[in-house]
């Protein structure tokens, strides 16, 4: 299975395993990754998965819906270039390795 490797707030890195298919977001709240929220349940309306795509994956992934492009301006941690919603980030044979780094705050 692939793996996504998520670096919290206070420098902690887990690594999960996450099913092709599975979103970064959901792979994070079923592990009890510390700051990833997921209020709206993937529905794209409340920035609470707010993550930083490091180095070599931002241009592997799916360029991001007008949604998706339109919420990150409003996060709470601010939005950098390599800002995504990890709800919408979808676990692919493509991005297996993916590090993101968790946004901080989320609310
Ligand atoms: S879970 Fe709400 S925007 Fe991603």
């Amino acid at each position: 299975m692939p793996q996504a490797t998520f670096v919290c707030a206070d420098g902690t890195r887990r690594e999960l395993d996450v099913a092709i298919g599975t979103s970064l977001m959901r792979a994070a709240t079923d592990n009890g990754i510390d700051g990833i929220v997921g209020d709206c349940g993937g529905a794209m309306s409340c920035a609470t998965c707010h993550v930083f795509v490091e180095d070599g994956f931002s241009d592997r992934l799916p360029a991001m819906a007008p949604n998706e492009d339109q919420i990150l301006d409003y996060t709470a941690a601010g939005r950098q270039p390599n800002s995504r919603l990890a709800c919408q980030i979808v676990m692919s044979e493509s991005i297996a390795g993916i590090v993101v780094r968790v946004a901080d705050p989320q609310v």
